[in-house]
């Protein structure tokens, strides 16, 4: 089989059973299995594939139409301009998220005016992509990043080993800031926000594959914020900044939960590409 006929096959395959992005996915298993660009996927039809890669091929096309997220298939996702390794035991990043590190690295570009050091905490860190994202934009803040699960923190510490940040970044294991061994500038949290109700319409992408901790968010989708905010106060200097990720329909209730815990705070939403309101800048 020839490169061409392989990616007309793959494509024709995924295209008939499951992905909508056929074209891209099928470009990028071969690419990931032949450990060549995709420039030379084009400049190479010709070339005749082995046996051996034949047989990889067909495995990641198996792995792809039991609708396994492409993400986990290559062990690698783009976030924030940087790669980083991502398999089962962590949430698949993102884009909608870069906007939280967006908001975060402004935050800290505006209010980081004193001698002393700044200090982030990214909630629920997952992979790591938002605390090393932070790490490599503020080469001199330093960065706690906490998770409840030990597995996702495994992953975690091989991103900020791939990125040289492990001296910045440091990891912890916990619930929520309990582990938070000192007050912050900035505090951001991507915490699981799925309604109950939505998870049985989640896609078998996500469900199947992505980790339950890394979505539920309770009956409104906002249990574990809920137990954040109670948790906030001692956490976060005086003029810090709280940075939440909500899901769609989540920005009223958010509203309302922050002023009751907070009332002198400022809250802003700000929308994503979509115009959905996205995050909840919370300035204390
Ligand atoms: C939606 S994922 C976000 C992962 C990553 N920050 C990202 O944006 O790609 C939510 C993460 O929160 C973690 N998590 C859930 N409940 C938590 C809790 N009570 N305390 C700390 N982390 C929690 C999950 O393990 C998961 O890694």
């Amino acid at each position: 089989m020839t490169l061409r006929e392989a990616l007309v096959l793959t494509r024709q395959t995924l295209a008939a059973a499951t992905s909508d992005e056929a074209d891209i996915e099928s470009e990028l298993l071969l690419c990931y299995v032949l450990g060549i660009s995709k420039t030379k996927l084009y400049s190479e039809p010709g070339r005749v594939l082995t046996p051996t890669e034949i047989k990889e091929l067909q495995c990641s096309v198996n792995r792809r139409l039991l609708r396994e997220p492409i993400d986990y298939i290559l062990g690698n996702c783009d976030f924030y301009g940087h790669d980083f390794y991502v398999d089962h035991r962590v949430f698949i990043p993102r884009p909608e998220t870069e906007l939280l590190v967006e908001k975060a690295i402004d935050f800290a570009h505006y209010h980081n005016t004193s001698q002393n050091q700044f200090i982030l905490a990214d909630i629920g860190t997952g992979s790591g992509v938002i605390a090393i994202s932070l790490a490599l934009a503020l080469p001199k803040a330093r960065i706690y990043a906490i998770d409840i699960a030990a597995s996702a923190l495994h992953v975690a510490h091989l991103n900020c080993q791939r990125h040289h940040v492990t001296h910045q970044v440091t990891l912890l294991q916990g619930n929520l800031l309990e582990p938070l061994p000192e007050p912050t500038n900035v505090i951001i949290a991507n915490l699981p926000y799925v309604k109950d109700h939505e998870m049985r319409t989640l896609t078998p992408e996500i469900i199947d594959f992505e980790p339950t901790v890394a979505l539920a968010g309770g009956k409104d989708g906002l249990d574990i914020i809920r137990q954040l905010l109670i948790q906030v106060p001692g956490k976060i200097h005086p003029n810090g900044c709280l940075l939440l990720e909500i899901g769609y329909g989540q920005d009223k209730a958010i509203n309302s939960l922050i002023n009751s815990c907070f009332p002198q705070a400022n809250i802003k939403l700000v929308p994503d590409l979509s115009g959905i309101n996205r995050i909840a800048k919370i300035l204390l």
